[in-house]
């Protein structure tokens, strides 16, 4: 039987997939942002004149103080949001003309690790792990053994059976990122997705997140984390600030073509 990893187990050690060293990616846009504003209510904006681009394959950290807008930004990718001005394209559509009917859609190729976790409290870690196979439609033969691998992968293979509220803070967070990356999604969208575990557990969860990224999954993690950073060559750093992003280099807006120049 083949797992989602088929060919590219994630692996202890694997070093950072950079994108411009596949020879499988072009430089597609997978979420563009254009003039976004975003405001709750009527308060005031929380985000504000985002434009920038995240291209097939790219790994990127989402930095800033809390209250920023980190969250606020990752929602508006991963459609629990829709924005106030501007507009959001997504996979190359538009994600204002989309209708309400094709939302799912693209939300099944986003896989999130959300900052609460939002793990399901009646189901067990394995059932968790296992809800986006089975919402694709796999058989209960093609569930078990990707389930089971992605939790000895997080370390918690003793503990499949068990329902969240018996889990510690660390052990939930890894459920809920098995969970997103169980799929092997197109956009993985992750808040602080190692904000509840040690240093040793946070660098095996990040070679979790460059094996995925070299199978070609574009990968956004907001992060405080600068050790996690800096361990991460090649990967590009967006940085929020009272909403707005700062991208002093154009980087984002004008990502490089392979073997050419920022323009
Ligand atoms: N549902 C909401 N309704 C009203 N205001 C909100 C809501 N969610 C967030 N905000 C406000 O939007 C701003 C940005 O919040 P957001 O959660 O995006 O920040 P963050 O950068 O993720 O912070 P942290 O690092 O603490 O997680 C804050 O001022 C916050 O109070
Ligand atoms: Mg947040």
């Amino acid at each position: 039987m083949r797992g989602p990893w088929q060919g590219g187990e994630p692996k202890a050690g694997s070093c950072f997939g950079h994108a411009n060293e596949r020879e499988d990616v072009g430089l597609a846009s997978v979420a563009e942002f254009d003039s976004v504003g975003l405001r709750y209510g009527t308060g005031a904006e929380v985000l504000s004149d985002l434009d920038f681009r995240l291209t097939q394959g790219g790994f990127y950290f989402l930095t800033g103080a809390s209250g920023a807008g980190k969250t606020s930004l990752l929602k508006l990718l991963y459609l629990a949001q829709r924005p106030t001005r501007g507009r959001v394209r997504l996979f190359g559509e538009e994600m204002s003309e989309a209708t309400r009917d094709a939302l799912p859609h693209f939300r099944r190729r986003i896989g999130v690790v959300f900052q609460d976790f939002r793990l399901i409290r009646h189901l067990s870690a394995f059932d968790n792990v296992a809800l986006p196979l089975r919402i694709r439609g796999a058989s209960e033969a093609e569930v078990d053994g990707p389930v089971r691998e992605m939790l000895a992968w997080v370390g918690l293979a003793d503990r499949a059976s068990a329902r969240p509220a018996t889990l510690s803070g660390g052990e939930q967070q890894r459920v809920a990122i098995a969970r997103a990356v169980i799929n092997r999604p197109d956009l993985l969208v992750a808040d602080e997705p190692t904000g509840n575990v040690d240093a040793e557990l946070a660098n095996r969860l990040m070679h979790l997140f460059t094996a995925l990224n070299r199978l070609g999954t574009t990968v956004i993690i907001a992060t405080h984390d600068i050790g996690l950073i800096s361990a991460t060559p090649g990967a590009q750093l967006v940085r929020l600030e009272n909403g707005t992003m700062v991208d002093p280099t154009g980087l984002l807006r004008n990502p490089p073509r392979p073997g050419g120049s920022a323009q």
